[in-house]
């Protein structure tokens, strides 16, 4: 199993939601976060130039799948989250070792 973790503008949440369950995904977190990333939240920058360090407000979807569902997933999420403007977000990839459904008690692929 994976887990995917998708840094995206808040928004294009709507339109992925939508997106996600069209997909058949069964479960996801989703938290409202801070950051930045290489432009350190200023959307404009000058080489050689001293810029704040500004947070942006973004969202943060985690999803756990199975290793076969990856590929279709990203691509989903990055035709949906794209602008081609700076701050689009980021996918991280990660290994799950185990999922357990608490309920019944199920494993693995089953708990997910
Ligand atoms: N290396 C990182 N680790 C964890 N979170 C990150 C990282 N880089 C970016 N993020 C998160 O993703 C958000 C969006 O990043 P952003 O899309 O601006 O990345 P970037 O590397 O600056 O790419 P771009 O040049 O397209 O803007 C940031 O606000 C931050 O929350
Ligand atoms: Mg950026």
């Amino acid at each position: 199993m994976k887990k995917i973790e998708c840094i995206i503008r808040p928004e294009k949440l709507e339109e992925l939601i939508r997106a996600l369950e069209e997909l058949g995904i069964n479960g996801l977190n989703l938290t409202q976060i801070t950051g930045y990333g290489e432009q350190k939240g200023a959307t404009k920058v000058y080489r050689g130039v001293k810029y704040e360090v500004k947070l942006k407000e973004k969202i943060k979807i985690e999803i756990v799948i199975s290793k076969e569902e990856v590929k279709d997933l990203i691509d989903v999420i990055v035709n949906t989250a794209r602008t081609g403007e700076v701050g689009d977000g980021k996918i991280f990839i990660s290994e799950v070792e185990e999922a357990i459904r608490i309920r019944t008690g199920e494993r693995g692929q089953d708990a997910v």
